[in-house]
Order: C-alpha cells, then sequence, then structure tokens
C-alpha cells in the first residue's frame, strides 16, 4: 500500500517541478488536491474517507485511510458525477463500466432514510450504490460465473460485477474455451495448457480484445447451443435497477410540457469498446421507459472521475474561502 502512495505522491511530485517558472500560487494558498479512488469508501468529510473493503481481487491487510494530502477524497462514481455535472447540469447518475462496475446518483435528501444529519440546502445528496454488490435470484449466474466467484477473494460478493466487468471477462471466457476444448476439441485434439492457467487472459489481452472475444464467443455458443448466451439484454436490465430506480427519481414517465433531461455520465473501457453493449443497453433502456426513454442522454465521460475529484476539492476550498471571510 505504502509502495502505492509513494508511487502516487512521486507522480505528483514530478508534476509540480514540470511547471513553468511563471506559475506561483497566491501567497497563503496550498494547492488543491482531487482523489479517486476505485473502491467503496466511508466518507467522513470531502478531505477524509476510509476504505470500507477491498474489491476486484484486491486484498491488501494495511489499514486504508484516504486522508493526508488531499482536499477531496471520493470514490470514482462520485468523481464521474461532479465532473459530468460540470458540464452538463442534467448530469443526475454515473455509471463505471470498466474493470469493475459501479453507479452514484443525485438523490433528494429527505428521501434517505440512512442520513441523520442536516439537510443540505440544495435538498439533494449524492449516493454511491455499490451495484457490482448487486445480487438477486433473478440474474442469471452460470456455472462459468459461479466458479469465479468460488475461487475468488470474496465469495459471494460482488457478484453482478463478477458476471459482467472487465476484470472476470476474460476469466469467463478462458473457462468457456476449456470446456470447449474439453468437450468438443476446439482447439485440436490437446487442451492448449496455458488455457489452464487461471486469469491468463487477463493478463495477456487487452480489455478491447477480450470484450471482443467474449461476445464473438456467446455468438458461437449461441448458434451451437453449447451453452445459453446469457450475456446481453438481461444484463442491461439489471443495470438499471428496472423501472424502480427511474420511478423513485420521478423520471419514469413523460409529464406534459417536460422537456428536462435526465444525463447519466459514463466511463470505462467495457462501456467505450464494446459497441453492441451500448446498443443493448439504449434498447433496454428504450423497452423500460418507453417516450422517456428519449429524455435520458448517455454521455460518455472520459477519465471523469479525476477531473471531479479535481473540481470537488476547488469548489471545497472556494466555500472555505468564503466561509472564511
Ligand atoms: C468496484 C468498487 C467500486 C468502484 C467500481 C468501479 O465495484 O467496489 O467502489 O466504484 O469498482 O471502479
Amino acid at each position: 500500500m505504502r509502495e502505492l502512495f509513494d508511487f502516487a505522491a512521486e507522480a505528483l511530485a514530478n508534476f509540480v517541478s514540470s511547471e513553468g517558472e511563471d506559475f506561483h500560487l497566491p501567497p497563503g494558498r496550498q494547492r488543491e488536491l482531487g482523489f479517486t479512488f476505485s473502491f467503496p469508501v466511508r466518507q467522513l468529510s470531502i478531505a477524509s474517507a476510509t476504505l470500507i473493503k477491498w474489491t476486484k481481487g484486491f486484498s491488501i491487510e494495511d489499514a486504508v485511510k484516504l486522508n493526508p494530502f488531499a482536499v477531496s477524497h471520493v470514490n470514482d462514481t462520485i468523481g464521474t458525477l461532479a465532473g459530468g455535472r460540470y458540464y452538463h447540469p442534467d448530469v443526475i447518475a454515473a455509471v463505471i463500466l470498466g474493470t469493475g462496475t459501479n453507479a452514484a446518483y443525485v438523490e433528494r435528501a429527505h428521501a434517505i432514510p440512512k442520513w441523520h444529519g442536516l439537510l443540505p440546502k440544495s435538498g439533494e445528496m449524492v449516493i454511491n450504490t455499490e451495484w457490482g454488490n448487486f445480487r438477486a435470484s433473478h440474474l442469471p449466474l452460470t456455472e462459468y460465473d459461479q466458479a469465479p466467484d468460488v475461487e475468488s477473494l470474496n465469495p459471494g460478493e460482488q457478484i453482478f460485477e463478477k458476471i459482467i466487468s472487465g476484470m472476470y471477462l476474460g476469466e469467463i471466457v478462458r473457462r468457456v474455451l476449456c470446456r470447449m476444448a474439453e468437450e468438443a476439441a476446439f482447439f485440436g485434439d490437446t487442451v492448449p495448457p496455458k488455457l489452464k492457467i487461471p486469469f491468463v487472459l487477463r493478463y495477456s489481452f487487452r480489455l478491447d480484445e477480450l470484450i471482443l472475444m467474449k461476445h464473438l464467443l456467446n455468438e458461437a455458443i449461441a448458434s451451437h447451443s453449447i451453452i445459453p448466451s446469457y450475456m446481453d439484454k438481461t444484463d442491461i436490465e439489471y443495470f438499471f435497477e428496472n423501472k424502480n430506480g427511474w420511478k423513485k427519481l420521478g423520471r419514469d414517465t413523460v409529464k406534459e410540457g417536460d422537456n428536462q433531461r435526465s444525463v447519466i455520465a459514463l466511463d470505462g473501457g467495457l462501456f467505450e469498446h464494446y459497441t453492441k453493449f451500448r446498443e443493448c443497453m439504449e434498447s433496454t433502456l428504450k423497452e423500460l421507459l418507453g417516450d422517456a426513454s428519449d429524455s435520458v442522454v448517455i454521455e460518455h465521460s472520459n477519465d471523469g472521475s479525476g477531473i471531479g475529484a479535481a473540481l470537488l476539492a476547488a469548489s471545497h476550498s472556494q466555500y472555505l474561502k468564503v466561509e472564511e471571510s
């Protein structure tokens, strides 16, 4: 853990030292840094957070308390939401579809039973849903999904994430390929030994190649009826927690004279490189929301989380300045 943060600090120091000679901070001002962390954190204040648990195959003993050097410490979905909102005031949710998957959205503060503090002036708060941890008996889990979960460091957790996200896609593909090699001599008489190494596809392929491979395999498998093709619509439906999420926000129907847009800031390699996934998402939205889906816009937010964290740091320090004066 120390090495990771040493590395981040060094990269930051290099960046600062590369600034032009004519750059000077105003007297009495410190630099303000935004920091996003792609793991679930308990937010103690904007500048301080503690790790709740590791996900995505990480397990590091050291306790993580994120407060030594940054003005804002937020989960990556919160950063993406803040960054997205800066560019489009209609952004109401942020979704990450990459190595892991998660979403954050803007909720009316009075509708949050867990919150016992003062209500914010805006009446709104952001919620990090950690939807990667979603599981339900309706989720179509195949044996190829179950095996990596059982053998993972956190069995029974992050099920939704494990069946769709970039971190696990390669492993699912490997297991399907292995079965095809064993039962249908897909690669000739012998199973390639490399294929038996868990997570080998994760390390030797780029995410977009893996995505393409899983897509091709799904099609091949579906047409040969070896196993059902389970990726696609069913997965996507869970993304939007069915219609209920939209109902909760009052955005599931079109009201007369209502031209309010609901923009979703979306980031991550899975969304960026897997066109079919994106198409499915759009058609499922249409199916779930009908005409109301016309007012839902998905915006790709490239590296939005880092920018969002920096903007949060900047706006927080402005707020402190106003409070002081
Ligand atoms: C994992 C983490 C979550 C993060 C997501 C996307 O699901 O638990 O905090 O937002 O990955 O990086």
